[in-house]
């Protein structure tokens, strides 16, 4: 007897018959094949006993006094559609026997019973009864997987509404990485993008992983997994490195931010590789399988759009501001004096940030500003600013107004925001008597008082059209001499060291 078999003969069988020998006679052949039989002498107690238990199938008399067979079918399929009932009916009376299959009875047999015709039906029924629950069974789970990934769609969908939302990238990226580590229930995920050039990676927002490592890994195109999903646009999900041997050699050097199992999928926008997405170490060091590969490649598409978006919105300040900047050196170049000017500013300034330890955001700002400090002028009449001496009043106001004016012109370049109080500040004295909101000391921003040293130390070591350009000696006496008046005395002292080493 199979394993099957068995299962079969487990089953639960209810019949009915107002015909003790018949009822009896049914009960003891199918006990005998092994399977679990209820009788019943009456429709109604069969009712009762359907509904208290669970039954495989139903055998039951049709002509019975009270309720009749058919009246018992129709019943027992309001209370369960798929049970397989076997009608009994009296060999002539075939009408009957069809108008209960028409009525929904699996089959029939005919009395006088015959065993082997008995015990076939049986079969068959449980057969078919098995078969309607494993249908049910795959519906239910069906339903059930459909039900939780629209749950995780829904998700996904609810995550990629906030993150269209965001302004930065950094807020973008950031975002994508924490959500993916709660959702994959994992440690360490991170986002690499791409340089300009597109041929490296770098790591611009992680979880789980020591700054050191975010700030120095860099991977080449081509290389590494990482390297490789670029040129594939692939999601992969490696179980463990040794099943990939020739990425298994090179591993070794990135071993400080790569762990196993893994998954990683590209970030891509139309024809593009933008970077990708990398998650490992998932709580209880449970691996991951196909569907959560499909989830994070899902996830990766919408943030790959909103990833997108800001590299293009970026793109797009950067092009204004090269705009600016061909702007303002227009404005100089039109004045032989002042030609490359603000290059230099940018050079002396550059050096006192760093001379002071400041963070690469700060510095890159100081820069910003140092390029753009004087696009105010495009404002004022080339008269009056080639002019720099013997100004009427009248003229000097006007002058005075290029701070606020070039703090104005930047406006545009959401990323030069905090630029516009350097530009706009640039012209203050440390002791409250300068332009033109008379600030003073710490009140003026740090920029501003760096950019104001470097732009009279620059202005004085040039050629002007009325002096020739003065000397360094002399020059470093007038910016000590101006300690707290005109300078912060904390800055001419850091820049006056910086000159004295060039010398050296
Ligand atoms: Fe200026």
């Amino acid at each position: 007897m199979t394993n099957e078999d068995q299962g079969l003969n487990r089953s639960r069988i209810l019949v009915v018959d107002d015909e003790l020998t018949i009822r009896k006679s049914i009960q003891k052949r199918l006990e005998k094949e092994g399977y679990e039989v209820t009788s019943a002498d009456n429709a109604k107690d069969a009712l009762q006993l359907f509904q208290e238990n669970s039954f495989d199938t139903v055998i039951s008399d049709i002509r019975m006094e009270e309720m009749d067979g058919l009246e018992l079918l129709k019943r027992l399929q309001d209370q369960r559609r798929d049970i397989p009932v076997i009608m009994v009916t009296g060999a002539p009376s075939l009408d009957t026997a069809q108008e209960s299959i028409k009525a929904g009875a699996y089959d029939y047999i005919t009395k006088p019973i015959e065993r082997e015709i008995l015990i076939n039906t049986v079969k068959r029924a449980l057969e078919k009864k098995r078969l309607n629950d494993q249908i049910k069974e795959y519906q239910r789970s069906l339903e059930l997987k459909v039900r939780e990934q629209t749950k995780t769609i829904f998700s996904i969908y609810k995550f990629a509404n906030q993150l269209n939302s965001m302004d930065s990238l950094e807020d973008v990226v950031n975002s994508v990485v924490n959500f993916v580590s709660d959702f994959m229930f994992s440690k360490r995920v991170s986002i690499m993008l791409l340089d300009e050039k597109g041929e490296y990676l770098s790591i611009k927002g992680a979880i789980g992983l020591e700054e050191e490592i975010v700030r120095k890994t860099k991977i080449r195109r081509g290389e590494a997994i990482a390297g490789k999903i670029l040129e594939t646009g692939k999601a992969i999900r490696v179980d463990d490195i040794s099943s990939m041997k020739a990425e298994s050699d090179r591993y070794s050097q990135y071993r400080s931010f790569m762990s196993f199992p893994l998954m990683q999928a590209p970030l891509k926008a139309t024809n593009l590789s933008l970077g990708i997405i990398n998650v490992t170490n998932r709580f209880g060091d449970q691996p991951y399988v196909e569907e959560d590969l499909e989830n994070l490649d899902f996830i990766a598409d919408t943030a790959s759009v909103a990833i997108n978006n800001q590299l293009k919105s970026i793109e797009i300040e950067r092009s204004y501001f090269r705009t600016m900047k061909a702007l303002a050196r227009a404005v100089e170049e039109k004045d032989r004096y002042t030609r490359g000017h603000s290059e230099r500013v940018k050079t002396y300034a550059v050096e006192m940030a760093s001379h002071l330890g400041l963070p690469s955001e700060i510095t890159s700002t100081i820069e910003y500003a140092c390029v753009l400090h004087d696009i105010g002028k495009i404002g004022i009449p080339d008269a009056i600013i080639h002019k720099d001496r013997d100004l009427t009043d009248e003229e000097y106001t006007q002058i005075k107004e290029h701070p606020a004016k070039g703090e104005n012109i930047i406006r545009v370049i959401p990323f030069l925001e905090p630029a516009q109080p350097i530009i706009r500040h640039h012209h203050e004295r440390f002791d409250g008597t300068g332009y033109p909101d008379g600030l003073r000391g710490k009140e003026i921003e740090l920029g501003a008082r760096i950019i104001a040293i470097a732009d009279t130390y620059d202005a004085m070591t040039t050629e002007r059209p009325y002096r020739g350009p003065l000397p360094k000696d002399h020059v470093i006496a007038v910016l000590k001499e101006q300690k707290g008046k005109q300078f912060d005395p904390e800055l001419v002292d850091i820049f006056v060291r910086y000159l004295l080493e060039q010398e050296d």
